[in-house]
């Protein structure tokens, strides 16, 4: 098993996402609610095409087919002088 890591946010590595994968996990929303990969700060602006790619991989099913995992909009602070 390769143990880089696929969700900086998170510490989730591509070992624990196989492993998801093996324990039934078959949807990018399922692998979020088993590893948090993707829900960390960035939402997966990072490693949702890595976890996609890998289920992808795994399942075999083709990589335009998976469908995206739900996510929150990135939340940045924003200085409040802005709105004036
Ligand atoms: S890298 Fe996975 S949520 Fe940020």
């Amino acid at each position: 098993m390769c143990d880089e890591i696929i969700c900086r946010c998170e510490e989730v590595t591509r070992s624990e996402i196989e492993a998801a994968i093996e324990d039934g996990a078959v949807t990018m929303n399922e692998l979020k609610r088993f590893t948090r990969a993707g829900m960390g700060l960035c939402q997966g602006r990072t490693c949702r095409r890595l976890t996609e790619r890998i289920l992808a991989e795994k399942t075999g099913v083709p990589l335009g087919e998976i469908a995206p995992s739900t996510f929150r909009q990135p939340v940045r602070p924003v200085k409040a002088e802005i709105f004036e």
